[in-house]
């Protein structure tokens, strides 16, 4: 039998313990969680005492010395993700890791220049590319479902007692602050359908009381070499909603990533009763059975969130030698996009 490999968890706080740990767990066959990192070491023994992990650290140097691990798990915040990278990959261990890959499309080239003298694999967690929607949705466009794709837009609100309000979170010492925490996310997913982006616009404001944070409303629209993808993301509501919509010549999808529904709007040209009751029942009918097919996944351990996908693929790849689910490359176009964002921030408002 194969050996197994060794993984090396750095950063134990929320995504490590709700997503990735669990993730790793569930591929129990093919490898073993060796050892955990957090610089806030009694997170780290709640994580190893948890998952009964015998390697437990507070420093990611002493771990890679004391281990010989085959991967790293990188889940720590974004300011941190290009040095990890750098002395895992140099370390000679294989490397998944959180969005967004770095701060900069330079840190993104520094990580990417490293000699992998063992071929090792380097894999970013773009999770909601693997949402039953967006996979969905991706088959759809590529089949040409709904025509020629013509754009896109993106509807994302945080509740803001989950990051805004939060003084002291990490989030709002990004680059632009809290866009660079949650903007990977609609952008990769932009990406996706529009390709590589080309031109961004931004305008931003700020609702609540908050000077830790320059904004908490943003409107961005990115122009891809295949389409738009005009992008709206709220912090300041107590609402929690994340919907898309892409339009084609011939129909339209829509998308809610909350309850994991995907309506197929065909071609429609007549605003008349009949075809609106027709249009209707013909909605209702996909939401009924999309809420059937999502309550049959739920029972059977279906994947949901993308994680599990995008990790068991990674462990896939590094045993057959094959390209990672989402790769350095892919990271780097996203940070890249995220970069000409929080560019156009500063310029249009003079924040740091
Ligand atoms: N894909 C998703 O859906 C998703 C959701 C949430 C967070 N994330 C991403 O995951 C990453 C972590 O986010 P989180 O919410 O888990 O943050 P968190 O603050 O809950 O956890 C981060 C942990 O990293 C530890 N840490 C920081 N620097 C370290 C270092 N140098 N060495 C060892 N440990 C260190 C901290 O002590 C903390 O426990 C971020 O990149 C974030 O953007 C992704």
């Amino acid at each position: 039998m194969p050996e197994k490999l060794k993984v090396g968890i750095v950063g134990c706080g929320a995504i490590a313990r709700i997503r990735h740990i669990p993730a790793f767990l569930k591929l129990g066959g093919k490898v073993t969680l060796q050892a955990v990192c957090d610089k806030n070491a009694s997170l780290a023994r709640e994580a190893a005492a948890r998952n009964g992990v015998t390697g437990v650290y507070s420093d990611l140097a002493q771990m890679l010395a004391a281990e010989k691990l085959d991967i790293i798990d990188i889940c720590t915040p974004p300011q941190t993700h290009a040095a990890i990278t750098i002395g895992a990959i140099e370390a000679g261990c294989h490397v998944v890791l959180e969005k967004p890959m770095a701060l900069s499309t330079a840190d993104c080239d520094r990580m990417l220049a490293i000699p992998r003298r063992d071929n090792q694999k380097l894999c970013v967690i773009h999770n909601q590319l693997y949402y039953p929607p967006v996979l969905k949705a991706r088959k759809l466009v590529a089949d040409g479902a709904i025509g020629d794709f013509i754009g896109m837009r993106i509807f994302m609100s945080d509740p803001q007692d989950e990051m805004i309000m939060r003084k002291d979170y990490w989030v709002h010492q990004l680059p632009g602050g809290i866009i660079g925490e949650t903007g990977p996310h609609p952008i990769y997913k932009s990406i996706a359908f529009i390709g590589p982006v080309a031109n961004v616009k931004v305008s931003a404001r700020r609702r609540l009381e908050h000077p830790w944070a320059p904004f908490d409303e943003f409107r961005i629209d990115l122009e891809g070499q295949r389409g738009y993808s005009s992008i709206v993301i709220s912090y300041s509501s107590h609402r929690r909603a994340s919907t898309i919509d892409i339009l084609g010549t011939e129909g339209a999808l829509h998308l809610d990533l909350l309850s994991m529904l995907l309506i197929h709007h065909r071609k429609n040209t007549k605003m008349e009763p009949l075809n609106l009751a027709l249009t209707s029942l013909g909605n209702a009918a996909q939401i009924v059975s999309g809420v059937t097919r999502n309550a049959f996944s739920l029972l059977t351990g279906g994947e949901f969130y993308g994680h599990n996908t995008i990790i068991k693929e990674f462990v896939s790849s590094i045993e057959n030698n094959t390209e990672p689910p989402i790769t350095g490359e892919d990271g780097r176009e996203t940070t890249r996009a995220l970069e000409m964002v929080v560019t156009k921030l500063r310029q249009k408002y003079g924040i740091k």
